[in-house]
């Protein structure tokens, strides 16, 4: 591939940018992982992930991808032939089923249409049917990477609460944690599944199990298979700094910093400034008179949006003609939405201009790719970030906290 100058715009929802200081604090030599400085830096990671999280309660860390995280939620709790529930929200929840399913757990998989997110009323209406309290959990993906739709956690929770069901409540976060509003303590729930490459602004490798009192004590009794995914192992080692097994060092000095960095920026207004640039990308979406696949605007994703062409247009081809004349990656339509979604990723270490930037790209490969649209998307949006500003507040209320 020739040389291209300039960067390249890696606006998938994920992995996403790699901020310089996080790729300068993993520029460093790999340390003892048995010796006194790594217990340290194991401490500081863990106790500012319990920060992100929003919880007093412990945080697992896995040397794996996202997958391995979901598979730990499952492994640690449950039992062959548990019932759960689940809910089709899109391609991930899909794959998250699919998991369960091989795993011997009998999950109820409620169908969806890939635009809205887990109905609260059919976790109580299904909770409610269940007198003799077999199911065992209620498996959510709070942002659907695969739609750019977000399922309301604390009304799912409310809705569990109102019947007195015992079963678990396990989300996956993986893109939503450090964009989107998350508690983990104050939703009530019992095990939150992170990964490194989103909101967390690291590259891919290491991906995390925030587990509640209750989640541990059903450890004790859980008879899935597992060796590598063991929390109480880990959580015993961890204790006095150290991991079971050889650790993701440099991932780990980069979560140091991504975790300073979000801190240093106020998590609030982290996750004021992924609403607005989302509002600004649903504003240019709008104004090319093109669909947002997600339907229930209580449930646009802060982190991407997901973009529907017009009957007879290839959205892969439109990515494609983006990728080769502006060099920006968009998110591909996954498994039943491909070639007809496209998706923008806004997450992570993102501004203003950044956005702009996305957003330009989209609007000249419209044109490029004889999308039918109208022009003046960008416009839209810049009118709506100029407006809206909060960024400069943003940044005076970080120095202030750091004087
Ligand atoms: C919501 C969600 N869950 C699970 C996964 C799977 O994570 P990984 O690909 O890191 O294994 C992803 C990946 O993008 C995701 O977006």
């Amino acid at each position: 591939m020739a040389f291209r100058s300039g960067r390249h715009f890696l606006q998938i929802p994920g992995p996403t940018n790699v901020p310089e200081r996080v790729l300068r604090a993993m520029d460093l030599p790999t340390m003892d992982h048995r010796g006194p400085e790594f217990s340290h830096l194991t401490r500081e990671v863990l106790e500012g992930l319990k920060r992100i999280f929003k919880t007093n309660a412990d945080v697992v860390i896995y040397p794996a991808s996202g997958t391995g995280a979901w598979e730990a939620a499952l492994v640690n709790t449950l039992s062959p032939g548990d019932r759960v529930l689940m809910f089709e929200t899109g391609h991930f929840a899909t794959l998250w089923h699919r998991m369960a399913s091989d795993f011997g757990l009998d999950a109820d998989f409620v169908p969806g249409d890939w635009r809205h997110g887990v109905d609260p009323n059919a976790v109580e209406a299904k909770l409610a049917e269940d007198r003799a309290h077999q199911i065992k959990a209620v498996l959510v993906v709070h942002n659907e990477t695969s739609t750019g739709v977000t399922s309301r956690i604390p009304e799912i929770r409310a809705a569990m609460n109102r019947t007195r069901h015992p079963a678990l409540l396990m989300v996956d976060t993986i893109s939503s944690l450090a964009s989107i509003d998350y508690r983990h303590d104050e939703w009530g729930v019992d095990v939150t599944v992170a990964g490194s490459q989103k909101g967390l602004m690291l590259p891919p490798g290491i991906s995390f199990n925030a587990v509640s009192a209750k989640a541990r004590a059903a450890a004790k009794t859980a008879r899935l298979p597992k060796a590598y995914w063991r929390w109480e192992e880990m959580l015993r080692a961890n204790q006095s700094g150290f991991f079971p097994y050889t650790p993701a060092t440099n991932l780990l000095y980069g979560l140091r910093e991504s975790i300073r960095m979000l801190e240093e920026e106020g998590l609030e207004n982290v996750f004021a400034r992924h609403a607005r640039l989302a509002e600004a990308t649903r504003r240019a979406v709008r104004a090319w008179g093109l669909e947002i696949l997600c339907l229930n605007p209580a449930e646009y994703s802060n982190t991407l949006t997901g973009v529907l062409l017009p009957e007879g247009h290839d959205a892969d081809r439109l990515r494609g003609v983006i990728l080769e004349r502006f060099d920006m990656s968009l998110g591909t339509g996954l498994d039943k939405l491909q070639g007809r979604v496209f998706r923008i990723g806004h997450l992570g270490d993102f501004n203003e201009l950044m956005l702009a930037g996305t957003l330009c790209g989209v609007e000249m490969g419209l044109a490029t790719a004889e999308i039918p649209h109208t022009k003046g998307g960008v416009m839209a949006a810049l009118d709506y970030l100029a407006a809206s500003g909060g960024r400069i507040e943003a940044r005076t209320e970080a120095r202030a906290a750091r004087a």
